[in-house]
Parts: C-alpha cells; sequence; structure tokens
C-alpha cells in the first residue's frame, strides 16, 4: 500500500454539524471510528446490497476513489465487489487512515488499496480518469459541495460515475416504550441532535445536476438487524454513550437517568439485559454520470 501527502494535514478541522453530538477532537474521531467499524459489521448485508446496485450502475471500473473514507467501510466493500480495480481512499484524517490501512491489511487488500491524505475543502488531491466516485456519509460534511462535485466531474473518465451515499436519519436501537423512565426517549434524543444541524443535507439531485452530472439512479435502501443480540447491544452501547455526552447539556434528568441505567450493562436494565433491541435505519444512494 502507498500513501501520499499531497497538502498539510486538516487537523482540527470542525463543521458545525458534528456527526452524532457534540464531541470533540482526538475522542471524537476514536469515537466515530468504533461506530463506523461496528456498523460496517452489523451492516455487511444492507452495504453490500449498495455496493451490488453501484455495480449495476458502472462499467467494470478499474480506478475507484472512496472520498472522505473514514476507516475504510467503503473501501474494503468497493475493492471485494471489483476485485479488478485499485481502491485510492482519501480522507483529512490521518488518524482515520491509520484506521483504514489497518483494516485492508487484515482483509490482505494492501495491494490494491492506496490512501491520500487530503482536506477537500482546501484543495482537490492530484487523482484524475476515475472511473468510480464514491462518497458515503462525506459530502454533506463539505463547506462548498457545489465546488467539490465539479472537481469530481473534472477528475472522472468520459465513462466515469459518482456515487453518493447519506443516511437518512440516525440509526435506531431502541423500542419507544423501555419500560423504564417516559417513553420516547430515542425520538427526543435524535430531535435534538437534529436542532443541533446532524448530518443535515439536501437531495443532491439538484446540486448534482447543477455540478454538470446526469443522475442516472437514486434509490433507498433500508435495513433492520435484530439477529445478533450481542453486536447489536455492543453497537447500541457505542452510539448512545456518544449520545449521553453530546447530550447532557440538553436531556432532562429523567431522560439522562434512562440513558444510564441503559448504558449500565451489568445494571438489570442494561442494554445487555435487554431482549427487544434492533437496528433499523435507512440510506439513500445517487448514482449520476457527467453530462
Ligand atoms: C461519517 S465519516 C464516513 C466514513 C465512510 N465514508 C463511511 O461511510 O463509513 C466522514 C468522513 O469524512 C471525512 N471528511 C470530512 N470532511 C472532509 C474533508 N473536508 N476532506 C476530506 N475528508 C473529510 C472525515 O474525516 C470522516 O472520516
Amino acid at each position: 500500500m502507498t500513501t501520499q501527502h499531497p497538502q498539510a494535514s486538516g487537523h482540527g478541522h470542525h463543521h458545525p454539524d458534528q456527526e452524532h453530538g457534540h464531541a470533540h477532537g482526538h475522542d471524537d474521531e476514536s469515537g466515530m471510528a468504533e461506530i463506523l467499524e461496528l456498523d460496517a459489521l452489523l451492516l455487511r448485508d444492507h452495504l453490500q446490497e449498495i455496493f451490488d446496485w453501484t455495480a449495476g450502475h458502472s462499467r467494470a471500473p478499474r480506478t475507484i476513489v472512496d472520498l472522505g473514507a473514514g476507516t475504510g467501510t467503503g473501501t474494503l466493500g468497493l475493492a471485494r465487489t471489483f476485485p479488478q480495480a485499485d481502491v485510492v481512499a482519501v480522507d483529512q484524517s490521518e488518524f482515520m487512515l491509520d484506521r483504514l490501512r489497518n483494516n485492508v491489511e487484515q482483509h490482505q487488500l494492501a495491494n490494491r488499496v492506496s490512501t491520500v491524505q487530503a482536506d477537500l475543502d482546501v484543495a482537490w488531491p492530484e487523482l484524475a480518469d476515475i472511473d468510480l466516485v464514491w462518497a458515503a456519509s462525506s459530502m454533506h460534511h463539505m463547506k462548498d459541495p457545489a465546488r467539490v462535485f465539479g472537481e469530481i466531474r473534472a477528475s472522472l473518465s468520459p465513462e466515469g460515475v459518482l456515487v453518493v451515499v447519506e443516511m437518512d436519519a440516525l440509526p435506531r436501537y431502541l423500542p419507544s416504550d423501555l419500560g423504564i423512565g417516559a417513553p420516547g426517549l430515542e425520538e427526543r434524543c435524535h430531535q435534538l441532535v437534529a436542532t443541533a444541524g446532524w448530518n443535515s443535507h439536501p437531495d443532491w439531485q439538484v446540486d448534482l445536476e447543477a455540478a454538470g452530472f446526469t443522475v442516472s439512479g437514486r434509490q433507498g435502501f433500508d435495513y433492520s438487524r435484530d439477529d445478533d443480540p450481542q453486536l447489536v447491544a455492543r453497537t447500541a452501547y457505542t452510539f448512545l454513550s456518544r449520545m449521553r455526552t453530546g447530550l447532557a447539556e440538553e436531556l432532562s434528568p429523567e431522560d439522562l437517568e434512562t440513558l444510564d441505567q441503559l448504558l449500565d450493562l451489568d445494571g438489570r436494565h442494561g442494554l445487555n439485559a435487554r431482549t427487544d433491541l434492533s437496528m433499523r435505519g435507512s440510506r439513500t444512494v445517487w448514482a449520476a454520470r457527467p453530462r
């Protein structure tokens, strides 16, 4: 695997619409990385559906770029789905790229994956003639998505395709009535996080067309997983702990107490003791070609 550093690191850069709450700095990235990796495990089939859909919208890509690659969920899935392709993982965060390189080594895909550290808000890295650009849960982070879409368009090969993926809402884990506290805890958490601007993005179709793309496909993908209770509980724990930290000032004392009971894994109301957890949610995916 090769690593390039086309520009200075974007460390310390934060957007107002931070993912999943208000935590900052290295802890924030570490918590985010853990969530991304657990999601990749639990939602493997759901994500593979999206990779397969992508295969139906692209023509045997040989050069793939994963923009805002995080811990490498897309990079790994695309490398497996397109065994003839080389994948370049781009992220502003060296922390994420380190985790990604580890994951790639573990899956023995290092011969086809390289990494580029670049802050796409600052400048487009030296990447051209790309057959498939994949941007999953990353375009909503960009300060100027129109400019980035323009750069992507200019970097695609004539037959190239851009696939943009976004989560429609935060994943759900809990039933509405937990039997403790006031019903609707998860809804209240999600409302507070939405008010803080989490993950807000428009229907990218308008921006894609304005940047000179034709949208060739748009598809929603739902998931619901309750068949691996231990993994669901672990993922819910990681996610809700982050929520607990991020919303400590906003939630009522009663809701914080309920969250604490859920997060007390040895307690009788802890997540490990529950049999009614499931992870559910949906993503929207857009495929676009240069006009
Ligand atoms: C929510 S994560 C998504 C990771 C991965 N695409 C996935 O679906 O699992 C968003 C990623 O985008 C990266 N990112 C955010 N803004 C960026 C920018 N301006 N330039 C490059 N990467 C950026 C973050 O560092 C983070 O790794």
